[in-house]
């Protein structure tokens, strides 16, 4: 192994060209693959911008070339030589060196490789916990090293938007006491304080409004928050927000900020032009239409509402749902007509996963014909009535789903883009961007019999509704706002209660009594008695923005060092054990089985 000594590169490896013929320039990096050709070894040197072909030649030098025969892939090279131009039937028109190559005089071999444990040349399978645990080679794979380049641009443009309209970054505890987003809390007992424990911050929400009361005026933070839930792909339990609060705004000018700074970041990022003002669905419409508050809206096949008609139908499962105040809805799957009665089946067997008890369904067929096992219970009349309801057409393929109302929209909300899904219609270059607003302030938890809050507890209720707040609150609507694209939330917000008065009537409606709310936001309230100005803001998912940027299937993939799905760390094997002495200086005596120490 040789030292870096005083060598110092002169290019890295994506940077050189026909201009550079003839130059000496001293290059360092990766093996990526090595050649023999007659004798003449060629090797692609890879670092974090690209690849060069690097060339080892016996007649020209023969002591570098029997020193470049031990090299394999992944050392880690520095070497000097001189460009030359390929020959034109040799230049590699795929890479930004491809017309060039540079002759070897001096080789420097700064560390060996094992040999990795997956290739990083090709698209090979590898399994995700493999990756994982071995992140650092992952990481080295050009898609996923140009992953975290786009990730940093993507921050430094926001960076620089909201620094030229005047926000200030500043830093939020991370040792915090819990701030309800709605998931579980990640907490740190305190050695100090015997018996009581930190939050790690699901957002930084109430220090960003404690901030204004400050007087801070706008604030943003590029954050880590952390939540205790179950993952999915779009999930991940410490995930970062684009988090800013702003005074003396309203909803417009918060979605109007925030407008232009998503078309600076996919102008920055992808060189697409979206220009604002982007689409607004309401809550309602967006559960009536798409039966989800994230619609996504790249295609159509919208739910149709079929209750009237069910209530008098003969099918005994319809006008038993319609009966007892349930829902009965349908979707058009265009063209789908064709799908087997395995498809079927196995969608059938499917949908249960989201409550459905069934998945009636029908084949349109020539002369508005219908080819379903439910067909025999309704009349021609009103098998006309449906069929127009739902646009239906030869060739047509119709769902429906009875039960209530909520599992009616969940079941057709996710059968709706599986479909699509099937049907190639989620094109990933197609971004469709839609603000929801008007969402309901609170909803029944009907297990837990109390009103929990749809966005946060500190989400304002619209100021008309604000008398409803003790007699109706289930009709109560808030201020808050949430950016969906593709079917995914990217970003939420709202207008927040800026009155002590108000908060306190919002959290005795959430059943916090006056008590608990002391104890857990006495220092809300006081700050809020204190001067506060009128404020609103927004979090952006930072991981969830560049998945979609990417054109990724999981923000795993834009993520450096992620957990897997069950919420570990395959590399450094996080969470793991810790001494007995460690918890009981921390006051902690645990009811596990002896541990390994
Ligand atoms: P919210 O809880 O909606 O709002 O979070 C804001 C955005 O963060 C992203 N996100 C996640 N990304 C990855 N993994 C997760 N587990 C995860 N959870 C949320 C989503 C979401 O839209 N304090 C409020 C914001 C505000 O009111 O200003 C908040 O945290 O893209
Ligand atoms: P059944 O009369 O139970 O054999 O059901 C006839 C058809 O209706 C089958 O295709 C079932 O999948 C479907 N079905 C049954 N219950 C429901 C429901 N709640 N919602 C939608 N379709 C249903």
């Amino acid at each position: 192994m040789e030292s870096l000594g005083n060598l110092r590169r002169t290019h890295h490896c994506n940077a050189l060209g026909k201009a550079d013929i003839g130059k000496e320039v001293i290059l360092m990096g990766w093996v990526l693959r090595r050649r023999d050709h007659g004798g003449v070894i060629f090797i692609d040197l890879r670092d974090r911008e690209g690849l060069t072909q690097i060339v080892f030649n016996p007649e020209i030098n023969p002591e570098v070339h029997a020193k470049a025969h031990q090299l394999r892939p992944e050392w880690v090279l520095a070497v000097r030589g001189h460009v030359e131009g390929r020959p034109e039937s040799m230049a590699n028109a795929k890479l930004a060196t491809g017309e060039v190559e540079v002759l070897i005089d001096e080789l420097y071999i700064l560390n060996s490789s094992e040999t990795p444990p997956f290739p990083l040349d090709e698209e090979s399978e590898v399994s995700d916990n493999l990756r994982l645990q071995y992140r650092y080679l992952d990481l080295r794979r050009p898609e996923m090293t140009a992953n975290l380049i786009l990730r940093h641009k993507a921050v430094q443009t926001m960076r620089n938007y909201l620094n030229d309209l005047g926000f200030l970054d500043i830093e939020t505890p991370m040792l915090t006491k819990s701030t309800p987003e709605g998931a579980r809390d990640y907490l740190v007992p305190s050695r100090v304080s015997s018996g009581k424990f930190f939050a790690l911050p699901q957002s930084p929400q109430l220090f960003k409004q404690l901030l204004m009361v400050a007087g801070m005026d706008r604030y943003y933070q590029i954050v880590k928050c952390f939540r205790d839930e179950d993952l999915r792909a779009d999930r991940q339990p410490e995930f970062t927000q684009i988090d800013m609060e702003l005074s003396f705004v309203d909803e417009e000018q918060i979605i109007e900020i925030n407008e232009g700074m998503i078309q600076t970041l996919f102008k920055a990022t992808l060189g697409l032009d979206f220009t604002p003002p982007f689409p607004r669905i309401t809550y309602a419409d967006a559960m009536n239409r798409f039966g989800t508050d994230r619609p996504d809206m790249r295609f159509g096949m919208e739910l149709v509402d079929l209750s009237e008609i069910a209530a008098s139908c003969g099918f005994k499962v319809f006008r038993g749902v319609a009966d007892s105040g349930g829902a009965v809805r349908a979707i058009n799957a265009k063209g789908c007509s064709t799908f087997s009665r395995k498809e079927l089946d196995d969608l059938t067997g499917w949908v249960t996963q989201f409550g459905a008890k069934g998945l009636a369904w029908v084949k349109m067929k020539a002369g508005g014909e219908w080819q379903s096992p439910i067909a025999k219970f309704f009349t021609d009349e009103e098998r006309e009535t449906i069929a127009t309801a739902l646009n239906a057409e030869e060739g047509d393929l119709l769902f429906f789903g009875a039960d209530s109302q909520k599992i009616v929209y969940q079941v057709l909300g996710e059968l709706r883009l599986e479909v699509a899904r099937r049907l190639g219609l989620l094109k990933k270059d197609d971004f469709n961007f839609v603000w929801v607003t008007d969402f309901p302030l609170v909803d029944y938890d009907e297990k837990e019999k109390r009103y929990q809050a749809v966005h946060h507890p500190f989400t304002c209720p619209r100021e008309e509704d604000m008398d409803k707040l003790e007699s109706d609150p289930g009709h109560v609507l808030s201020r808050a706002y949430d950016l969906v694209l593709n079917g995914t939330e990217i970003g939420g917000g709202s207008i927040r209660i800026h009155r002590m008065d108000i908060q306190s009537r919002v959290f005795k409606l959430l059943g916090i009594g006056e008590e608990e709310a002391d104890e857990k936001f006495g220092f809300l309230l006081r700050a809020l008695a204190l001067g506060a100005p009128p404020h609103g803001g927004i979090a952006f998912g930072l991981d969830r923005l560049m998945m979609i940027i990417t054109g990724s299937d999981s923000i795993r993939q834009v993520i450096a060092f992620p957990k897997t799905q069950k919420a570990t760390d395959p590399l450094t094997n996080a969470p793991s054990s810790v001494s007995r002495r460690q918890l009981t200086e921390l006051h902690i005596r645990p009811d596990w089985k002896e541990q390994e120490v």
